[in-house]
C-alpha cells in the first residue's frame, strides 16, 4: 500500500512539550508525520514525562529546544531543521503562558511577557516558515487560540487580547497564502485538563466544569484531534477560520 501524501510530512510543534502540544505531537506523529517538538530548553522538568508519553511514536518525533519569542532563534530553529531534517510542511503553535490580574494590578511585564510568547511567537515562526511553505505550494499552520479571546476573562486582559489577536493575524494571513496552497487556522480550546488549567483554583475549577454543556474538561487528545483534521492533505479548503473545542461552553456562528 502506497503511502499517502500527508505521511511524509515534516511537523514542528511549539510548546511541543506541553499538555496540549506533547498529544498533537503523538498524533500527528501516529498519522506518519515526522515531527519537532519545540520547547523551552529549561522544561527539563517535562521533558522526562514528554519521552513516556511519546514512547508509542516509536522515534518519530524529536525535540529541539527553543524560545518562541527570539526572533532570530526562530530563524536558526528553522534553518537547522531545513537543513537537517526537512522542509517544515507543517506548523502548528501551541507555546503559551499566562500572567494572570486584573487589569488594576497589571503591571507592563505581565503584558509584555505574554504578549512576546503568545503573539510575538505566532509571527515569529510563521514569519520563517511562510516563505518556503507558498514557494513549495503547501502549507498547513495551525495556532492554538483560546475561548476565551472568544469571550473574554477576568483576570486575562493580557491572554484574551493576544488570543484574540492570534485569530485576527491568522485570518490575515489566510488571504495572503491561500492561493498558494496553504491555509491558516486556529483551533480555540475550552477549559482543558492541563497544567495550565490546574493552575486554577479547585472551586473556580468546579464552577468552570458545571458551566460547560458536555460536563467535563476537555483532554489534551480532544484538542489534538482538531489539530490533525486541519493539517490533513487534503484540507486545504479550509482556511482562515477557527475551529473552537470547548464542549459547548460557548457557541456562537
Ligand atoms: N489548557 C487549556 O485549557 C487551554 C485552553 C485554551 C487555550 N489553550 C492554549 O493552548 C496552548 C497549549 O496549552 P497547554 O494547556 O498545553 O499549556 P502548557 O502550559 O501545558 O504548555 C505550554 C507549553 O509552552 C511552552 N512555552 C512557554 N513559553 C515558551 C517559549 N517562550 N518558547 C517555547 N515554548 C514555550 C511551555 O514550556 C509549555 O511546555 C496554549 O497556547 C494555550 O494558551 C489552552
Amino acid at each position: 500500500m502506497s503511502r499517502s501524501p500527508s505521511a511524509s510530512r515534516v511537523a514542528l510543534v511549539t510548546g511541543g512539550i506541553g499538555g496540549i502540544g506533547s498529544e498533537v505531537c503523538l498524533q500527528l506523529a501516529l498519522t506518519g508525520r515526522t515531527v519537532i517538538a519545540v520547547d523551552l530548553a529549561t522544561r527539563s522538568d517535562r521533558i522526562e514525562a514528554f519521552r513516556e508519553h511519546i514512547a508509542a511514536s516509536k522515534g518519530a518525533i524529536r525535540f529541539e529546544p527553543c524560545d518562541v519569542s527570539d526572533f532570530k532563534a526562530c530563524g536558526s530553529l528553522i534553518e537547522h531543521i531545513e537543513h537537517n531534517i526537512g522542509h517544515v510542511d507543517i506548523l502548528v503553535n501551541a507555546a503559551g503562558i499566562t500572567r494572570d490580574t486584573s487589569l488594576r494590578k497589571m503591571d507592563p511585564q505581565h503584558w509584555h511577557e505574554l504578549m512576546r510568547v503568545n503573539l510575538d511567537g505566532v509571527f515569529n515562526t510563521c514569519r520563517h516558515v511562510v516563505e518556503g511553505m507558498t514557494a513549495r505550494g503547501f502549507g498547513r499552520i495551525v495556532n492554538l487560540s483560546s475561548v476565551n479571546g472568544q469571550t473574554g476573562q477576568f483576570g486575562q486582559t493580557n491572554y484574551s487580547a493576544a488570543k484574540a489577536g492570534v485569530h485576527g493575524f491568522s485570518m490575515a494571513l489566510a488571504r495572503e497564502t491561500a492561493r498558494k496552497g496553504v491555509t491558516v487556522n486556529t483551533v480555540s480550546p475550552g477549559y482543558c485538563d492541563t497544567p495550565m488549567v490546574a493552575a486554577v483554583p479547585q472551586e473556580i475549577r468546579q464552577q468552570i466544569i458545571s458551566d460547560i454543556p458536555v460536563g467535563r474538561l476537555g483532554t489534551p487528545a480532544d484538542i489534538a484531534r482538531a489539530v490533525v483534521f486541519l493539517t490533513a492533505d487534503d484540507a486545504g479548503y479550509i482556511t482562515g477560520a477557527n475551529l473552537p473545542v470547548n464542549g459547548g461552553y460557548f457557541m456562537s456562528f
